[in-house]
């Protein structure tokens, strides 16, 4: 079993593994080297995406994920990506204006949008002059709409979304999107875009996807660095007690889709075993 394991973790020039149902490991010594992998890994599901479906549809959220993308808007992917097939999308999104610190679209934009040809017709963002229950209710609209002429295929498993790839960040406190651990959005079966007003990170008021479209998922990647967040990633994909089955990063298991754990070795220090990848 262990020898399985180290023998995974030195398969790659990074060290890589699958834990078991938790999703593959993919731990990279150093920022560089995450980015060059992650920019791949989106530039070959985008290109497998448009192959199959004609489109691409992404969900991001907000945090150090942007800046970690930022390889994307280098060459050679800022030219061999089909960046008009990308329709965005946000995982959560903070009720704030667009042009606001805040604001994860206003972080993507600067970030990222505007360094690659997406069109401003596939942005979809919130609508940032409504309250976080109302921009929740029409961002559900406007997803239900682009389900219903397939622009976003659909679960056969549930009527939920079934997204491209949703990238996600995570917290020291394992939150991912904004499903905050013991809030009750995490118990959200029904909507598939629902809202907080009592954020325990600022700012309180956000709009987030909730875990059945997230598990719906075709991929799922949660990309996860530095050491402050090193005991939540272990708690979220080591075979821990029972008192960790809440963590929300730990209830994230796509059904039928792939989830892909993209770490540096501070984030990965944690974790069981990780004294046997140096
Ligand atoms: C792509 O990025 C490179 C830098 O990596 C830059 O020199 C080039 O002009 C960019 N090309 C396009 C089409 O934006
Ligand atoms: C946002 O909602 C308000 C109130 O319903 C509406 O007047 C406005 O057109 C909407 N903005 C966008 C960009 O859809
Ligand atoms: C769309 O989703 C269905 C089931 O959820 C799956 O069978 C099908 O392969 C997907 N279509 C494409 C083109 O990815």
């Amino acid at each position: 079993m262990l020898i399985i394991e180290l023998l995974n973790l030195l398969s790659r020039m990074a060290h890589s593994g699958v834990h078991k149902d938790r999703g593959e490991l993919r731990i990279h010594e150093n920022l560089d080297e995450l980015g060059t992998d992650l920019a791949e890994y989106i530039a070959e599901l985008s290109e497998a995406s448009v192959k199959e479906r004609g489109v691409f549809t992404i969900a991001i959220s907000g945090g150090s994920l942007i800046g970690l993308m930022g390889r994307l808007c280098e060459a050679p992917y800022n030219k061999t990506v089909d960046w008009a097939k990308w329709y965005i999308f946000w995982a959560d999104e903070r009720v704030v204006a667009k042009t606001h610190a805040d604001s994860n679209y206003k972080l993507a934009k600067d970030g990222l949008l505007s360094k690659v040809p997406v069109l401003p017709s596939h942005v979809n963002s919130i609508n940032d002059s409504v309250s976080a229950e109302e921009a929740a209710d029409d961002y559900e609209f406007h997803v239900r709409q682009l389900v219903k002429t397939r622009t976003i295929n659909v679960s056969d498993i549930s009527d939920c979304p079934k997204f491209d790839l949703i990238l996600l960040g995570m917290g020291p406190d394992g939150h991912v999107a904004s499903l905050f651990p013991n809030h009750p959005v995490l118990d959200e079966k029904d909507e598939w875009v629902t809202f907080i007003t009592d954020s325990p990170k600022s700012p309180p008021e956000r709009i987030t996807f909730t875990l059945p479209v997230i598990n719906s998922a075709s991929n799922v990647a949660v990309v996860v660095t530095g050491e402050s967040k090193a005991e939540a990633v272990h708690l979220a994909t080591d075979d821990v007690g029972p008192d960790c089955l809440s963590l929300p990063a730990r209830l994230v298991r796509p059904i039928r889709g792939k989830l892909v754990w993209f770490l540096d070795k501070l984030a990965a220090s944690k974790l069981d075993g990780s004294q046997f990848s140096e």
